[in-house]
């Protein structure tokens, strides 16, 4: 699958202009890991770009989340590709994340809605945003409440170190806005 044709299939799903935003900013980062880890960077950003592929027919049924994604991309994205989307919600799917792209995937998709916070939290944005800030973040429970710090840390599962991961992260994102 190109590119384009991945974006065009997230697009006809009618996805809300902040999930679209998500999912460019989940396949950034995602890029950027593959680079990182000398995987393949056009999938591993498909990947982040498709993973919430079926949230608009799954708000209400959190355990389809996942599962729709996978019947929706089955035969059009590589199985490990799908897999890793599905286990993105393993909570809910039972799909156990493996692999290091399992784990990338979670990481990433979810410190994108932290660094996505805090950059509204300042005046430049992205710009200049540091490592040690976004862990301040990370330790002040009450800030984005609703993201993941767990998910996050399960970078290094994915083989990366915290530090590292949110520069590559911060890095993605900013290379995405300019
Ligand atoms: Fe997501």
């Amino acid at each position: 699958m190109e590119r384009e044709q991945a974006f065009a299939l997230l697009t006809a799903e009618q996805p809300e202009p902040h999930m679209v935003q998500h999912a460019l900013a989940s396949e950034a980062v995602m890029q950027r890991l593959a680079e990182h880890f000398g995987e393949d960077a056009l999938l591993w950003g498909i990947t982040g770009l498709l993973h919430d592929i079926d949230f608009p027919h799954t708000r209400e049924t959190p355990e389809q989340h996942g599962v729709q994604a996978e019947a929706m991309l089955a035969g059009k994205l590589a199985p490990e590709l799908v897999y890793a989307i599905k286990a993105h919600n393993s909570e809910y799917t039972g799909a156990e994340p493996k692999t290091r792209l399992d784990y990338a995937l979670r990481a990433a998709e979810t410190v994108t809605g932290l660094i996505a916070a805090a950059a509204l939290m300042r005046p430049t944005g992205m710009e200049g945003m540091e490592v040690k800030s976004i862990k301040k973040k990370m330790k002040d429970k009450a800030f984005a409440a609703s993201v993941s710090r767990e998910r996050i840390r399960e970078c290094e599962q994915a083989g990366v170190p915290l530090d590292t991961f949110l520069a590559l992260s911060i890095e993605a994102m900013q290379g995405q806005q300019a």
